[in-house]
């Protein structure tokens, strides 16, 4: 017998939400009710999209525009899912991704500005209507995510770099993103302490994925 398709869950936010420790969290939770599961992240999770992640986090803010990005970052997600992401779910294996198509909605579009069709446009060739089964958005202020980010961060400072308006729009993008999907997308307050989260994340999957 065949195993049951696994579920994909996307954990979306601005820079530093807290969605590494938070994906650890969910991945813990999911195993202690034997559910298998891998995480995976974009831009990148296979080695090609690795590859291409490098042109997207590295180098001067304007070095590429909307559209270019736009484009990067879903050849970068088309060879994720074919790489990594489809074959999991094939096998009944959960997927729990940092980052996806919403990323690209809120950055490319509502930060910079590239319109909403071509974007859908550009999901339908690259991924066709492939969608996760849940959307967790974690949200904070843009001023205690940089702060969080900067602490940690390496080369990968592109994104960073670019002004704080920006930043106000990716997360009003997000959240415009979970208002018109209430069904595919939960909003976690990400201001409190890593417990609070996880245990906010757990119920939701809980929820709306049929698990106890
Ligand atoms: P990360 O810091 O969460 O690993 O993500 C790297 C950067 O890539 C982050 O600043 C957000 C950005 N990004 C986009 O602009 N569009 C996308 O589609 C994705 C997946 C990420």
């Amino acid at each position: 017998m065949s195993p049951s398709r696994g579920r994909f869950i996307t954990l979306e936010g601005g820079e530093g939400a807290g969605k590494t420790t938070q994906i650890a969290r969910l991945r813990d939770w999911l195993e202690a009710r034997g559910v298998r599961s891998i995480a995976t992240r974009e831009p990148g999770g296979s080695p090609g999209a690795e590859a291409i992640r490098k042109l997207l986090v590295e180098g001067a803010a304007d070095r590429w525009d909307g559209t270019t990005e736009a484009l990067l970052h879903y050849a970068a997600r088309r060879d994720h899912l074919r790489a990594t992401v489809r074959p999991a779910l094939a096998a009944g294996t959960w997927v729990v991704c940092d980052r996806f198509a919403d990323s690209t909605l809120a950055y490319q579009g509502f930060g910079h500005g590239l319109d909403r069709d071509s974007i859908a446009r550009l999901h339908l060739v690259a991924i066709g209507d492939f969608r996760p089964d849940l959307t967790v958005m974690l949200d904070l202020p843009v001023a205690a995510g940089l702060a969080r980010a900067a602490a940690r961060r390496g080369a990968e400072t592109r994104y960073e770099s670019l002004a704080a308006d920006f930043h106000e729009r990716v997360r009003a993008g997000f959240l415009a993103i979970a208002a018109a999907e209430p069904e595919r997308c939960a909003v976690v307050d990400a201001t409190r302490d890593a417990d609070a989260v996880a245990a906010d994340i757990a119920q939701i999957v809980a929820r709306r994925l049929g698990l106890t």
